[in-house]
């Protein structure tokens, strides 16, 4: 086991209340059989509900300070499309859920018009939307990297539960949290790549298309999103 997968072990271990761990030789001297690996860091049929009560009243990290509310995530629960952001803005954190701001109705009409002009009949409540971290960040600043490890345990157990065809990661943050590459949105997106054996597809962050130099990477999103739309519901 590498020292990143421990790490994870070690946070995953630590949220769940156990502190304390023993290094055991590699067979047991009883039994003489070989000790069982540790289990997979998804708990055994995990569901969103268990996620969400996991979280609970989270203190994990520094962003709980300045929250309203914890946005976990909205959509269909069996969503074959789920679509990743980065963290929950002034409007999410007043009203709990993610993307009803600005660059959430934008998401919406990316969502619903590329739908409806490709012939596929979806509306944004048939997709699942979640985020990266599930508070705000203060001033709506990047997530911290130790915020977006603590975090992103939680966003790992709501994609194993949905099991989606696909991942759409909505600008850098997303695209680093689901599949560990540093590389800009502009390098990445447009193409495919594998999180746990389910495509994602990297776009551009709503917020970043709202500005209104980007009509091209407004164009380069739908594109992208056309992609996803027909691998998802062709
Ligand atoms: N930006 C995000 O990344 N997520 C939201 O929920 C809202 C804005």
């Amino acid at each position: 086991m590498d020292r990143d997968s421990l790490r994870q072990y070690l946070s995953f271990y630590q949220d769940l209340g156990v502190t304390t761990l023993y290094r055991r030789p590699q067979t047991d001297e009883q039994s003489q059989m070989p000790i069982l690996p540790l289990p997979g860091l998804t708990p055994e049929n995990d569901t969103l509900l268990k996620i969400l009560e996991d979280i609970g009243d989270c203190k994990r990290c520094r962003l709980h300070a300045g929250r309203n509310k914890i946005v976990f995530g909205v959509g269909n629960e069996q969503a074959k499309l789920v679509f990743v952001g980065e963290g929950p803005g002034a409007d999410e954190d007043i009203q709990g859920f993610p993307f009803v701001g600005r660059a959430g109705q934008l998401l919406t009409q990316m969502i619903e018009n590329t739908a409806s002009k490709e012939g596929i009949p979806l509306k944004r409540a048939d997709v699942y939307i979640c985020n990266v971290v599930k508070c705000r960040p203060p001033e709506n600043r990047t997530p911290e990297p130790d915020e977006m490890e603590t975090c992103g345990q939680f966003l790992y157990r709501q994609l194993s539960v949905i099991r989606p065809r696909a991942i759409c990661a909505l600008g850098a943050t997303a695209a680093k949290a689901v599949l560990g590459r540093k590389e800009g949105v502009t390098r990445m997106r447009g193409n495919w790549f594998k999180w746990n054996d389910i495509p994602v597809m990297v776009t551009y962050h709503p917020s970043y298309l709202l500005r209104p130099y980007n009509q091209n990477a407004k164009r380069e999103a739908w594109e992208d999103l056309k992609k996803a739309l027909h691998f998802v519901y062709d």
